[in-house]
């Protein structure tokens, strides 16, 4: 079931704090924002326009970055009817607890407040709040919007139930919250960071390697493998067959050498300058943004070959995709349905790159609408990722597409299905699109589908609950009159069959 809050409150937003408001309105969570600095709203913009260029590509889900955002004078105004308050100011522990005690006076008693901390503990962040428990900890990582870990924690007077419901939460998000069950400071994933950045400073420090050499002895060899495999599963595939116990036993006497140096070296102006100078040169010359885009662009694409596998991060996307749709999507078929018309079920608007050489959306961009709205379909009748991992499911077997009129960039759009004939193992079925401003009928699909036993390789009748429902809708719809367009050959004139 969804658990999403119906309204977020984010307090500063910077870096953080602009990368979870992209999480939330991705979610189509309305949210309100606090910070002091007249530049915040500007900072925003320009991270929501770059979160919704990666989330264009990530899915062709109907991504809902439209939940409104608006920026409140204060703390009190910005809270005061928000579900999840979500905290990311500097990072001082004054600070932070005269925001949250601000928060916490002014917020709903039901409203979870979450802090962004790096590594603040939750108890002490807690220590004089009216309502500790609904105090945790939330550690998202940059960019909020497109990587999904975010640490989870609570301090010693955090109700346990809070952070089940702060779970479930952020598994809605698309998040993947790693539950911590012991406060210790910097939390575990930039405890391993950190790890790596005192070596790193070592190495640059004692001109035994250049900050170029160190990130190309990265990118090249284990970062690539870290996101498959984190670092004990790629150890104990170094083991070979033996895995993990052979692996120790060969690597493990080398622990015992001075290698790394865990004590980071002072930093010196000397050495401060040094790693900027070093940093900078290997920028470029390009500015942050445009480092930005192509982090988000190689993360995308990182992601979408992940999801293709179901592994890691990819996972976690294709089940927040199943749950964008579902969103998007009607609720299943129910007994009460008007059945006495084409079902609308599939909404969405035609987004920039969608359009080709001519200003127009491109042709495969109709298929994959079409496709939108069979899958909404399908899951109107209950086939849901259950049918199909169980085995079952409908594939589509012949298409007939009619463009009728230019698409325009931006424009909403909706489609409406009818059945034209059903039965235990096939679905004739015909789409329209219209565009919704003034339902002007732009499109119609023809589709069969053929319902199939997808591990034996071969059409096989539907699951009775499903062949059931079918029937209904085909039976209701067999009453309307046939569609103008249905049946027609490519080409044949269309003056012919409508006189
Ligand atoms: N940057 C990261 O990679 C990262 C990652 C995870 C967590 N965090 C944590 O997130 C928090 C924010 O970090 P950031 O990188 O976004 O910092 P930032 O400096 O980019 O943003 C902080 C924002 O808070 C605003 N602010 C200051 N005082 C405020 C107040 N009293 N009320 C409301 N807003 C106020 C500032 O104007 C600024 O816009 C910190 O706790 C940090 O440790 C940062």
């Amino acid at each position: 079931m969804l658990a999403l809050p119906g309204k977020a409150a984010l307090i500063g937003c910077g870096v953080i704090g602009a990368g979870w408001a992209a999480r939330f309105l991705l979610s189509g969570i309305d949210v309100t924002l606090h910070d002091p600095d007249p530049e915040a709203p500007r900072r925003l913009d320009l991270l929501l326009e770059r979160a919704e260029r990666a989330w264009r590509r990530l899915t062709l889900a109907p991504v809902r970055l439209h939940g409104s955002f608006r920026f409140a004078a204060n703390i009190e105004e910005a809270v005061a009817d928000a579900d999840w308050v979500q905290e990311s100011v500097p990072e001082r522990e004054d600070l932070k607890r005269a925001t949250l005690a601000a928060i916490d006076a002014a917020a709903p008693p039901e409203a979870i407040l979450a802090s962004s901390t790096s590594g603040l503990l939750p108890s002490r962040l807690q220590e004089g709040l009216a309502r500790p428990g609904r105090f945790l900890v939330a550690h998202p990582f940059n960019p909020v919007y497109l990587l999904p870990l975010v640490e989870l924690l609570g301090g010693r007077r955090t109700d346990p139930a809070v952070l089940e419901r702060a779970e479930r939460i952020l598994s809605a998000l698309g998040m993947h919250p790693l539950r911590l069950h012991h406060e210790i400071d910097g939390f575990l994933a930039d405890r391993l960071m950190e790890a790596l950045w005192r070596e790193a400073l070592h190495l640059v420090n004692d001109d035994i390697a250049t900050a170029e050499q160190i990130d190309r002895a990265i990118i090249y060899g284990p970062g690539l493998r870290w996101a498959i495999k984190g670092t004990f599963q790629v150890f104990r595939l170094g083991g070979g067959e033996a895995g993990m116990r052979h692996f120790l036993a060969q690597f493990g006497p080398a622990l015992e050498l001075p290698w790394s140096k865990l004590r980071a070296p002072e930093l010196t102006p000397d050495l401060l300058e040094k790693i900027v100078a070093q940093s900078d040169a290997q920028a470029g010359g390009r500015s942050v943004r445009e480092l930005e885009e192509l982090r988000d662009d190689c993360l995308v694409s990182v992601l979408l070959a992940l999801k293709q596998h179901g592994h890691g991060a990819g996972a976690e996307l294709a089940a927040f995709e199943e749950r964008l749709y579902a969103l998007s999507h009607r609720r299943s078929l129910r007994e009460e349905d008007d059945l006495d018309r084409p079902l609308r079920l599939h909404e969405t608007r035609v987004q920039p790159e969608w359009v080709d050489y001519n200003g127009h959306m491109t042709e495969s961009r109709y298929l994959q609408l079409f496709g939108d709205a069979t899958d909404a379909l399908l899951r109107y009748i209950g086939v849901d990722r259950a049918y199909v991992d169980a085995g079952y499911s409908y594939y589509t077997v012949e298409t007939h597409i009619m463009h009728l009129r230019e698409v325009a960039s931006g424009e909403p759009l909706y489609l409406t299905t009818r059945l034209l004939a059903v039965d235990d193992k096939r679905v004739h079925l015909f789409h329209e699109m219209f565009r919704s401003r003034d339902e002007l009928r732009l499109a119609t699909a023809e589709q069969m589908l053929l319902h199939v036993d997808t591990r034996a390789g071969r059409a096989c009748p539907a699951r009775e609950d499903i062949a059931g429902r079918l029937r209904r809708i085909g039976e209701a719809h067999a009453r309307l009159p046939p569609p103008d367009l249905a049946g027609r050959r490519v080409g044949e004139p269309r003056a012919r069959r409508s006189a």
